[in-house]
């Protein structure tokens, strides 16, 4: 039977019984199946006016208006059968795509969620696209670390180490930035490993530590081999990514990051781009922002946890937008100013960058005089070009040489020096809006 005589025999037959409902909601469905909207409606609409509550005639239209794009027609429908507890995962898609398409996030994310409960493996490109982030597939009401990772648990399990690592840097790995090593080594590592003395003495430990600076400068870096100094595991999170995962369920991936570092002492705990939890208290929309804010301070503060054993260490490179509230005692109390490598610094990190590579004995303090303003990225990007040139050489003579001087040198000149916009920046911070003697470090660098 082809689909003009299906319909055809449901007609017939509709005219005989005209108040049966299954019949009918078949006929509907056929028509908006071979889309025939119009047709598909009006049988769905008599279908209602039989029965007003008939669920299969209102998730029809709900489709029907969707392709039509009368969201907020879908998303009544949607939130009505929602209420009575008789919405399908068809027409909860429906509502949540018409919400997202009408950028009512905050409401697509609730029914996005009730779908995700119901169905653990729902898939659908535009709503994963738009309400969650891949990197973190954990975030429900009821999640349990024990039944995550079972009794007894000791270490994350492969499949669930999606940010949790085991560095294998150490200080050794870093160039320079001796002053920055001392201090973390006092201020963070030892009352770590000695928590016993200092509580003999009540010295509170705890807090954390933020660096600043121009990017590219070893901030990440030198916060990564720290935990590799103490072997110790390392957990590194971009504030943004926390915000962006999924809209307005950031205080319980605050809470979940805190709550994994607790369960995988010792735990060096990275926040990335810390301005931007401050930024957002004003930018963000509504009450989110502060939200996570809120949330982040008090995992901070250990107020209903335990933060023995984790260590967190903050990074931003744009200090002047981070909120007051981070730097009072017992949170962001120890600020350090991250330069660029000095000379000396640079040679090691050039050093290091040159391990293992082809290379004949290089000048580097030639090197370095043309690497004024460059930053530990800088100095791998102009690795990066030297060999890049010396590749198209070998392309051309059949055969490869090992970097010289002279190779780093003409790569020197061809890239320029990033942290030079910073300074610009920090600069006007530092001379106009020093209050707390934040910048004074920067004031001193820049003479
Ligand atoms: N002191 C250093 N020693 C060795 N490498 C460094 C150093 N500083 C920077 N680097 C290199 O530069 C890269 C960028 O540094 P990163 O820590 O990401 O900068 P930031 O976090 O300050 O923006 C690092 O991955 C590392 O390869
Ligand atoms: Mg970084």
């Amino acid at each position: 039977m082809n689909y003009n005589q299906e319909i055809e025999s449901l007609k017939e037959a509709i005219e005989k019984s005209p108040d049966n409902l299954p019949l009918r909601t078949m006929l509907a469905n056929k028509y908006l199946h071979f889309g025939r909207l119009e047709e598909s409606e009006t049988e769905f609409q008599i279908v209602l006016n039989y029965d007003s509550n008939h669920v299969k005639a209102k998730e029809g239209l709900g489709e029907i208006y969707f392709r039509r794009g009368k969201y907020s027609a879908v998303i009544v429908i949607c939130e009505e059968l929602i209420a009575r507890n008789m919405a399908s995962e068809r027409i909860m898609t429906l509502g949540a795509k018409a919400l997202v398409r009408e950028n009512s996030i905050d409401q697509a994310q609730d029914i996005y969620e009730k779908i995700l409960n119901a169905n653990p493996d729902f898939e659908d490109k535009e709503l994963d696209e738009n309400l969650r982030m891949p990197a973190f597939p954990l975030d429900n009401d009821d999640y349990d670390l024990d039944e995550m990772f079972g009794d007894g648990y000791d270490g994350i399990p492969e499949d669930k180490d999606f940010f949790l690592e085991k560095p294998d840097i150490s200080f050794k790995d870093v160039g320079g930035m001796d002053r920055l090593k001392q201090e973390i080594d006092l201020k963070i590592i030892k009352p770590l490993e000695h928590a016993d003395l200092y509580a003999a003495y009540g010295k509170k430990v705890g807090g954390g530590l933020l660096m600043y600076g121009p990017p590219g400068c070893g901030k990440t870096y030198i916060a990564k081999a720290t935990a590799g100094e103490i072997n110790a595991n390392f957990i590194s999170v971009g504030i943004s990514q926390i915000l962006d995962m999924w809209h307005g369920r950031s205080e319980k991936n605050m809470n979940y990051i805190f709550e994994v570092a607790r369960r995988n002492t010792p735990c060096v705990l990275f926040f990335d781009e810390v301005d931007a939890l401050g930024a957002s208290r004003s930018d963000m929309k509504g009450s989110s922002g502060r939200h996570v804010i809120n949330q982040f301070l008090s995992e901070l503060d250990g107020a209903d946890a335990n933060n023995d054993g984790i260590l967190v260490i903050g990074a931003t490179n744009a200090p002047w937008h981070l909120d007051a509230a981070f730097r009072r005692p017992g949170r962001f109390d120890r600020i350090i100013f991250v330069p660029p490598p000095d000379d000396l610094s640079k040679q090691k990190i050039l050093e290091i960058i040159l391990q293992n590579k082809p290379k004949e004995s290089i000048d580097f303090k030639k090197v370095i005089e043309y690497t004024k303003g460059f930053s530990g990225a800088d100095l791998n990007a102009v690795v990066d070009i030297a060999i890049e040139q010396i590749l198209i050489g070998a392309m051309k003579s059949g055969f490869p040489t090992p970097i010289t001087t002279q190779d780093l040198i003409t790569a020197a000149k061809k890239h320029h020096a990033s942290t030079r916009d910073w300074f610009n920046t920090a600069k006007n911070y530092a001379l106009f809006a020093n209050e707390s003697g934040l910048y004074d470090e920067v004031l001193k660098y820049i003479k």
